[in-house]
Order: C-alpha cells, then sequence, then structure tokens
C-alpha cells in the first residue's frame, strides 16, 4: 500500500534503524527497488526528482508506482517528492498522488540561490499546512549541501554553485532547526552535515570519520520526534567506479560517504537516507559491459535486464546496511 513518510519513519524511530530513499524515473528503477526490497523484506522509499517527473511524464509515473503496490502488496511504500523547490510543485505532486513531499526552501525556487532563513519558514510552513490536511508528509531542509573541504556550494543536481558558502551555511545549527521544526510542523528535516550531491564528494580516500556526527547528535538531542535526513548519500564504491571505466568510460577518481558513516548517523537520529548516484553508476557499469561484451546483440532487453540487475544489488546491500531488512 501507499503511505505517508511519517509511518514509516516513526517505525524506524521507534526500532532504531533507517531507511533508503532511492530515486526513481523508469520502470527498470522502480522494479530493482522493489524486487530488493522483496528479497529483504524491507519498507520502500521511491522518490523523484522534478526532472524524474519531467522524464517520466506524470501519467506514466503515477501508474508505475501503482503498478508496484499491485505486484508488491506486502511493502508499504512511500511516494515522495525529492527537492521540491516550490509550494507549486509539492502541490502538484500531491495532485498526483504523492504521499510525501519535500518542500526544499534552503534554495530559491531556481534551485541554486541559498535562501533566507525567514524564506525558508515561510514556503515550509505554508506547504505543511496544505499537506498534513491531505495527509501527506513533508520533509523541510535547513542548511545549505557542500563540502566543508572546499565551501563549494552544492545544487540538487550535483554541480556546484558558483563562488563558495561559509561554514555557517555548510551545517546546519542547532538551535535553529529547533526554531524552524517548532515554526514548520515538518514531519522530517533535511540537514547539512558534510555530504554533497553526486559523485564527486570528497577528493581523498576518507579516513577515519568525515561528516559532522556531533552534529547529527546535537540537533537530534534538542528535536528527538523530528526525522533527520541525511542527502548525498551515495558511498560510490570503488568497484562500480571500475566497471564503467573498465568499459570504456573515464569517470575521474572520486570517494563518497563510507557506509559505516551513515551507520553512525543512523545511531543518532537519522532514519532516511537518500541515495541516488550510486544506483546510477551500477546501471551505467552494467550497461557498458553487456554492450561491450556482445557487440552483435541489439535487443535493449539484454543490457536492460542486467542493469536492473546491479541496481537492485545496490539497494539490497542498503536495505541491509541501514537496517530496514526485515521491518516491512
Ligand atoms: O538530488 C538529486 C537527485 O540525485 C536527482 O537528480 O534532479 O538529476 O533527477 P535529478
Ligand atoms: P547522491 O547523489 O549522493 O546519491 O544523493 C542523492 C540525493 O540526495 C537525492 O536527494
Ligand atoms: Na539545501
Ligand atoms: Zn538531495
Amino acid at each position: 500500500a501507499l503511505v505517508p513518510l511519517r509511518i514509516l519513519l516513526d517505525h524506524a524511530a521507534e526500532n532504531n534503524y533507517g531507511i533508503p530513499a532511492f530515486n526513481v524515473n523508469n520502470l527498470e528503477q522502480i522494479k530493482a527497488i522493489m524486487e530488493a526490497a522483496r528479497e529483504v523484506n524491507s519498507p520502500v522509499i521511491l522518490q523523484a526528482s522534478r526532472g524524474a517527473r519531467k522524464y517520466a511524464g506524470e501519467a506514466f509515473l503515477r501508474h508505475m508506482v501503482l503498478g508496484a503496490v499491485e505486484e508488491y502488496p506486502e511493502i508499504p511504500i512511500v511516494m515522495h517528492q525529492d527537492h521540491g523547490n516550490s509550494p507549486a510543485t509539492c502541490y502538484s505532486a500531491i495532485k498526483n498522488g504523492f504521499t510525501s513531499v519535500m518542500m526544499d526552501g534552503s534554495l530559491m525556487e531556481d534551485a541554486k540561490t541559498p535562501a533566507s532563513y525567514e524564506y525558508n519558514v515561510e514556503v515550509t510552513a505554508k506547504v505543511t499546512e496544505v499537506a498534513h490536511a491531505l495527509g501527506v508528509s513533508v520533509e523541510g531542509e535547513l542548511g545549505c549541501l557542500g563540502s566543508l573541504e572546499t565551501g563549494q556550494g552544492d545544487k540538487e543536481d550535483g554541480h556546484g554553485f558558483e563562488g563558495s558558502l561559509s561554514h555557517d551555511q555548510l551545517l546546519t545549527d542547532p538551535d535553529q532547526a529547533a526554531d524552524f521544526v517548532e515554526r514548520t510542523g515538518v514531519d522530517a528535516l533535511a540537514i547539512a552535515i558534510g555530504t554533497s550531491h553526486g559523485a564527486y564528494k570528497f577528493s581523498r580516500k576518507p579516513d577515519g570519520a568525515i561528516l559532522a556526527i556531533d552534529r547529527i547528535r546535537e540537533i537530534h538531542h534538542r528535536l528527538p520526534n523530528t526525522h533527520l535526513v541525511m542527502h548525498g548519500s551515495s558511498s560510490v564504491p570503488q568497484d562500480l567506479q571500475d566497471i564503467i571505466n573498465a568499459y570504456g568510460g573515464a569517470i575521474p577518481q572520486t570517494w563518497g560517504v563510507p557506509v559505516a558513516e551513515i551507520q553512525e548517523g543512523i545511531r543518532n537520529g537519522v532514519r532516511k537516507i537518500n541515495v541516488d548516484t550510486d544506483n546510477r553508476l551500477a546501471i551505467t557499469g552494467a550497461v557498458r559491459k553487456a554492450l561491450a561484451e556482445d557487440t552483435t546483440e541489439f535487443d535493449p532487453r539484454k543490457f536492460l535486464i542486467p542493469s536492473t540487475k546491479a541496481m537492485q544489488k545496490v539497494c539490497r546491500e542498503r536495505y541491509i546496511e541501514f537496517g530496514s531488512a526485515g521491518q516491512a
């Protein structure tokens, strides 16, 4: 069944686990996520960006998700708007059957200019009032994602801002977080603690702690009843980079968030963990490999099946690592 995000995250909080939220654009990604969930009995959060809604088309996306509900009746599914850039985007998602919306008021409507705190409170509170009246959950965001190393801010597409951001903008302030939740009534809060979107998160192999875990702990201490969300949580596994590069790709060496760091975040109150890049890497590597290994083949299913399986493997691993396996 389709359920609001709040239902799944309340259960995750009571039982101390995290749930991966995977981005979807097409049938194969939805099937990969659902098959993995069935294998390990995990609840599911499907999320679509504005770009995904445009790519698939509203009716296709809605009916594919309803298809998943019908095919996997034993699995609770959240359909979530990722990075809503305005109240209008969130309302149109609700109209299209989404059970959860993110109002990302940390950025202006252009999704690239950092917004003022008062703007963020205003748009988020407005969306929450409407969404809650309709039984839909809301995620807000406070702070700007980006590299603590370089100060390079992060648009939602993983491409950097021009100019750099201050440490204050890159780390969510616990007092402000408490005020924000009180004034907006959000169910979940995305926080900035040193992650960034896309594949190029860290320029060196992380040795030891790389996220501001203390910040997570402080925010959770101030907001024990608000579910914390970590964006930019792909781990960018070496083997997935290697497959792409072994079959004609040219991806520069990069490092993501170690799974152990995410697990430490979960122990400190993180409940929703956004992952897109790892699945993109898995799909692309498998497509490249299948096409390279049989150059006479031209049935698309011959590369779509292995690429779906490669994504399924990533999803299954994250369900197990984040602790949502066995919780559906
Ligand atoms: O945070 C963004 C997600 O990775 C989705 O990216 O806007 O390219 O669909 P997208
Ligand atoms: P990654 O780019 O690390 O997968 O993050 C995805 C994300 O945060 C989507 O909102
Ligand atoms: Na932000
Ligand atoms: Zn994000």
